[in-house]
């Protein structure tokens, strides 16, 4: 019997363990090989050691293990991106290039990229963004990401190779602290708040960004990834959405499950960063395309974090 193997390069990061453990659920644990540049600190097996940028090792353990599914998902965020852009670039699109290209070679059936908000810029439409729209990212990591979109269109309509992908909002998750990203506030401001701590946020109280509960982004990959290529009309990325909120926003919804706690607001560079980016989409193609449907608004996702994270903090 045909089994699907399936290969997640940036397995330990904030959506790569909880894919890793969706993708197992659905295919079996021997199915699913966690690879990533650090080693896990949790039950993340079978897992690899995995440079993405050591070609020849990309191609070794896709031959080694037979994998016939990519989920790439190894990059560096917005903020900690803007340290070395060169690196960066490196990282999040020469590696893309590579493996690509190892994944057309080596007859691979069906291949995710993340992307992210981060590809729009000042001159895309802030509100309902569009599917087609001007992409002027400011930050390295928006603009590895554009021209990421760009290859593995390029990827699909010159090799035929089955290239899928979703622009992700700001994923929120109780089961890691995501790190150096611009919305990575929505995930730290729970820590503070059950651990009964003012919370300073690096963001202002009014800066509104597109939002996605973890569930719903696990979900929503493994749907358009699962779905008939015929019906995946778009092959640069999705766009995809669940919900839009201002920090002033989760905190008011925090406080109703935690009437005392505070909040501070001190903006840092990551301001500029989210300013450049929009506040809520238009994903009418995903959900015309393969039925996409988020199941969480922001009631609902502050609800089951804090179930959640009570447990695991208390
Ligand atoms: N969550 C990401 C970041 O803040 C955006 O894709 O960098």
């Amino acid at each position: 019997m045909y089994q699907e193997k399936i290969l997640i390069t940036g397995a330990n990061g904030q959506l790569g363990r909880v894919l890793a453990a969706g993708l197992r659920e659905k295919y079996g644990k021997e199915q699913v090989l966690a690879t990533d540049i650090r080693e896990p600190d949790f039950d993340n097996a079978p897992f690899e050691f995995l440079d993405i940028l050591n070609k020849k090792r990309v191609t070794e353990i896709i031959k080694d293990h037979g994998i016939t599914q990519i989920y790439h998902l190894a990059a560096i965020l917005s903020a900690s991106g803007e340290w070395d852009p060169k690196k960066t670039w490196n990282v999040n699109l020469n590696a893309l290039l590579n493996i690509l290209t190892i994944a057309d070679e080596m007859d691979i059936k069906r291949f995710f990229f993340p992307s992210t908000i981060a590809v729009f810029g000042k001159t895309t439409p802030r509100v309902n963004t569009p599917q087609d729209c001007p992409l002027l990212p400011e930050t390295v990591y928006g603009m590895s990401k554009t021209t990421g979109e760009f290859w593995c269109n390029y990827f699909n309509q010159r090799y035929k190779l089955d290239v899928r992908s979703v622009r992700y909002p700001g994923i929120i998750g109780h089961q890691s602290l995501p790190e150096g990203g611009t919305t990575d506030y929505a995930v730290e401001i729970f820590h503070a708040a059950i651990k009964g701590e003012k919370y300073e946020c690096f963001l202002g109280p009014d800066t509104r960004l597109p939002m996605m509960y973890i569930e719903d982004a696990i979900r929503a990959t493994i749907e358009l990834m699962d779905g008939p290529s015929e019906n995946i009309s778009v092959r640069t990325s999705y766009n995809l959405a669940a919900m839009s909120f201002s920090p002033r926003e989760i905190y008011e919804e925090i406080k109703q499950h935690y009437p005392d706690f505070q909040i501070d607001y001190k903006p840092d560079f990551r301001q500029q960063i989210a300013e450049s980016w929009t506040e809520s989409i238009d994903d009418s193609r995903a959900r015309e395309d393969w039925n996409w449907n988020h199941r969480y608004d922001l009631k609902a996702m502050v609800a089951d974090m804090i179930k959640h994270l009570r447990l695991k903090l208390n």
